[in-house]
């Protein structure tokens, strides 16, 4: 493979940080102890572990017993969709989620309306976003679990969390997850108050933290039924030795990813309308799929009669690093759930490509970006 000189990829995931893999090795050397154990080595083990807790509490504005540490997002997104459905069984059974949720959400939806829980899906418009209309509608006085991401993953439409989680409170008992994998470190996300969220999902290596590493954090304590069973750890809510450099570096990552959100989401911003234009001149041989109003680090757009791959390839030989529109179904040939969702035209239903922005890029990598862009265009018109 030709060297990568541009990684726009990082919804897919991200490349750690050099302090994050120094931590890492670190807290291996040093704190490899169980921090179960009650030995000084446990006990030191331990003190990082609920300091790393801390740390993430406080971005969150929740306290440090309300931050559980998982695998990743897929379990945190398993763990809140599981554990708050079958701990409410005697408050209801109906549930809402949306249609472009991601698959460690609709999967745990389905294998619930197995189990007899009512599953309803809320729509999107032609931008992603769900209507809060019909979250009012749809709102029962048996609803008990509310899911809706934060920030899509394949097309960066920002759904409206805040005004769903204060409908969601004053309508209904249900408790509210969201999915914040894509957003955390890149929007602000209100969880403190009565007005947030209940619980949020976050991943470590969408923020240049380390794969296997994952928060699923409360607002309060809930009543709770655990997913994982065994010796008891993370309150008695996730069972399994914690490990500890994940958790450590998680922390540390949403320290770096909260610390500057600003300053580079400007960056983004800026570099998302560039691109968008771009785009927008190439008119009916382009559709984008995202919006200037969606997350400035994801931009999604479809090649009139093109396959993803093939744009994949044209990009990669010129050492741009991008996704067909997730990295999760990029090995499916089938068109996305997400892309179904918002009725696209066919002529573009097959090519969507994702670029997304990390903390590695730069200002001069999207000007080679939209220069790849300009070139794939020209080939394609064989000019
Ligand atoms: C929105 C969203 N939710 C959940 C996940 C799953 O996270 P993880 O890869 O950490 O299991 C992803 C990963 O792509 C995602 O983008």
């Amino acid at each position: 493979m030709k060297k990568v000189t541009i990684y726009v990829d990082n919804s897919a995931t991200t490349k750690p940080l050099q302090e994050v893999m120094q931590t890492f090795v670190a807290v291996n050397e040093q704190y490899y102890a169980n921090p179960a154990s009650i030995h000084a080595m446990g006990v030191e083990a331990n003190d990082l572990l609920m300091r790393a807790r801390e740390q993430v509490a406080d971005i969150l504005h929740t306290e440090a017993k309300n931050v559980l540490f998982t695998s990743g997002g897929t379990e945190s997104n398993n763990t809140a969709i599981f554990g708050l459905a079958r701990s409410n069984t005697h408050k209801g059974k109906h549930i809402l989620t949306t249609v472009i949720e991601h698959p460690s959400v609709l999967e745990p939806m389905k294998q619930l309306a197995q189990e007899g829980f009512e599953v309803e899906y809320l729509q999107v418009n032609q931008s992603g976003v769900i209507s809060l209309d019909e979250l009012q509608a749809k709102l029962r006085k048996d609803t008990i679990l509310v899911s809706i991401m934060h920030v899509n993953n394949e097309i960066g439409a920002i759904q409206p969390i805040t005004e769903a989680a204060k409908m969601i409170h004053a309508h209904s008992r249900a408790a509210f997850h969201v999915d914040a994998i894509q957003s955390f470190g890149k929007l602000p996300i209100a969880f403190a108050g009565e007005e947030g969220p209940d619980c949020i999902s976050i991943s470590g290596h969408k923020i240049h933290a380390l794969k296997g590493s994952g928060v699923l954090a409360f607002r309060k304590q809930m009543v709770w039924q655990p997913y994982a069973l065994g010796g008891g750890q993370e309150f008695g809510l996730r069972s399994g030795t914690v490990a500890v450099p994940q958790a450590v570096t998680l922390a540390k990552a949403a320290r770096l990813a909260t610390s500057n959100m600003q300053e580079r989401m400007d960056n983004y911003r800026e570099w998302h309308g560039a691109l968008y234009k771009q785009l927008c001149d190439y008119g009916e041989a382009v559709h984008i799929l995202s919006t200037p109003q969606g997350a400035a680090h994801i931009l999604s757009f479809s090649i009139r009669d093109l396959k993803g791959e093939v744009i994949v390839n044209a990009m990669q030989k010129r050492g741009v690093i991008v996704s067909t529109s997730s990295a999760c179904s990029s090995k499916q040939t089938k068109t996305s759930h997400v892309v179904e969702a918002l009725h696209i035209n066919e002529h573009f239903k097959n090519g969507v490509i994702r670029i997304s922005f990390g903390v590695h890029v730069t200002e001069s990598d999207i000007v080679q970006l939209q220069r790849v862009i300009k070139e794939i265009m020209l080939e394609l018109k064989g000019e």
